[in-house]
């Protein structure tokens, strides 16, 4: 696991669309691995940008969700769907048919999970999956006691997670969906290189479990120290409770530039 400490979120930022820059220059078909949440905006407004500028084209590329409330109207502003289109998908030339998540209104959820889990694999895999963490350590939807060997499943939102989503409800706990799908823990350490960002005060504890912590189902983005690939990025405020922050700033500071990440 690589852990880098920047100054701010915009060269986090532009650190991490530099990863999806390479990867499709040297792969344009690449699939890419895409969240929703606050952590990778940054990310996305850059991707933006650079395809505005002409960097980068996603017209080959395919791309998979990492998870999606269950239950949720299909015109309901918050289906992570719906996320991931305004906040990144429709801004570049990705064709829309390749983009696909879990689908939060399937009859049948099991099969629907299974069949998720064959289209990634039919796919080739993930090449670049970007990653945020909870305040309570979860990544995707995988809330504490996740199984490290899970695959695309249901799982029951823990109360702090419908406290901390419940900003994109009107402030309403309980419009807060209580259950979601998402990729299990064996799901997203199947792809090839990991980016994981984290800003902020409220993530330092997580980040403290993630980075320095023992592995444990309790913090499941802990899981991340068994993948060959990983790459974690920080604010100063999210890295506040790392005891080795000082070795990871000088470790990034005498990284050659040839090495990308
Ligand atoms: C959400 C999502 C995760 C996300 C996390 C952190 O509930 N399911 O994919 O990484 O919580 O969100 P944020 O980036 O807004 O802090």
């Amino acid at each position: 696991m690589e852990t880098i400490i920047l100054d701010d979120e915009r060269s986090i930022a532009r650190l991490a669309a530099g990863a999806f820059v390479d990867l499709l220059a040297r792969k344009p078909d690449a699939v890419l691995g895409l969240a929703t949440g606050s952590s990778p905006l940054g990310v996305y407004d850059e991707l933006a940008a650079r395809h505005e500028d002409g960097d980068i084209s996603f017209a080959r590329a395919r791309a998979f969700t990492l998870d999606e409330y269950v239950g949720l109207p299909a015109d309901h502003p918050e289906t992570y769907r719906n996320v991931i289109n305004r906040d990144f998908t429709s801004r570049v030339d990705i064709d829309p048919d390749a983009v696909r998540g879990p689908d939060g209104l399937a009859e049948v959820i099991p099969a629907s999970c299974a069949e998720y889990e064959a289209a990634i694999a039919a796919a080739g895999g993930v090449d670049l999956q970007v990653l945020g963490i909870g305040a309570v350590g979860h990544i995707g939807f995988n809330e504490p006691g996740s199984s490290f060997a899970s695959r695309t499943r249901i799982k029951t939102l823990t109360h702090q997670t419908r406290v901390d989503n419940a900003r994109f409800f009107d402030g309403d706990v309980d419009a807060v969906p209580s259950h979601c799908l998402t990729q299990g823990l064996g799901t997203i350490m199947d792809a090839r290189h990991v980016v994981l960002i984290a800003t902020g005060r409220h993530k330092a504890e997580a980040v403290h479990h993630l980075v320095e912590g023992p592995v444990s189902a309790m913090w499941p983005g802990t899981i991340l120290q068994h993948h060959p690939h990983a790459t974690v990025l920080l604010d100063s405020a999210a890295a506040s409770r790392l005891q080795l922050a000082d070795y990871f700033r000088e470790a990034y500071r005498g990284k050659p530039s040839w090495q990308g990440l």
